[in-house]
């Protein structure tokens, strides 16, 4: 028996140990719920005056308060961990989401699940294709919010290409748009932006969540950026139809 498939047993006999950066948006306490009912052990980080958001999960997670791009927060946060989900936001304009991404990948342990969220909006390749309507809306809303000094995109960007050339065990969620409702079940997904299967645009963000948490055990994920669309949704569902006949 080889060295991987003994780590893989030990991991298997206890609980993982899941860090969640950016867990109290609605995205990050949808996950914290799908890891607990995982039986995972959680540990939180968010901004403190955020903290009073994760009340619901008091005594069942460990949260540390803090901005995500503190390197030493997260270095302390990720100590340990067997996987790491990070929301990745381009609030601001100094690198939030870059310094968050960055300190991420320095500090997890060399064999953790790295999962982080952004939307379609990023490309991996020129593979992703983007209509002309989608790129004249993200111009104009870039240009917009960036001279608002409130979001910058390129930031959010910036930060997914240093995980994509990172050598750690990465995964980019490439997220559609989102609505609130009860889950329907895991998204799927293409490897490409422009694909059928996501002429729909629409996700429930509780999905997205438990793709986020699903990718963690999900081997067949490392080094993929999935661009997700709700499986209930009538792109995804008419693919299916097809794939089947
Ligand atoms: N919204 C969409 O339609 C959409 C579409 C595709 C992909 N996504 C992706 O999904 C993920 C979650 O997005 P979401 O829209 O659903 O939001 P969300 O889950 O509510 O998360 C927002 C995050 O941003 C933080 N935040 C808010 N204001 C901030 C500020 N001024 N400075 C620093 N941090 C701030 C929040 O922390 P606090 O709790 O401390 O405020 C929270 O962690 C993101 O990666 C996003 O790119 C979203």
């Amino acid at each position: 028996m080889g060295m991987h498939e003994v780590t893989y047993e030990a991991r298997d006999q206890r609980a993982l140990k899941v860090c969640i950066i950016g867990a109290s948006g609605k995205l990050g306490r949808y996950m914290v719920q799908h890891a607990l009912d995982r039986g995972y052990e959680v540990v939180a980080v968010c901004r403190e005056k955020s903290a009073g958001k994760l009340e619901a999960f008091e005594e069942r997670i460990t949260v540390l308060p803090g901005r995500t791009d503190d390197r030493e927060v997260i270095r302390r946060a990720v100590a340990g961990c067997d996987g790491v989900l990070t929301v990745l936001v381009p609030w601001g304009v100094h690198g939030y989401s870059t310094g968050t991404a960055q300190a991420v990948l320095d500090h997890a342990p060399a064999d953790a699940r790295l999962v982080f969220s952004c939307g379609w909006h990023v490309a991996r390749d020129d593979q992703d294709v983007y209509s002309l309507k989608f790129r004249a809306f993200a111009r104009v809303f870039g240009a917009v919010a960036r001279l608002a000094r409130v979001v910058d995109v390129r930031d959010q960007e910036e930060a997914c290409r240093r995980v994509f050339t990172s050598d750690t065990r990465w995964t980019v969620v490439r997220g559609s748009d989102l609505e609130e409702g009860e889950s329907q079940g895991l998204p799927v997904w293409s490897r490409h932006v422009g694909d059928p299967i996501l002429a729909s645009n629409i996700t429930r963000r509780i999905d997205f969540a438990l793709f986020m948490v699903e990718a963690l055990v999900d081997d067949s994920l490392v080094h993929e950026a999935p661009a997700i669309v709700g499986c209930q949704a009538p792109s995804a569902l008419s693919a299916g139809a097809t794939r089947q006949m």
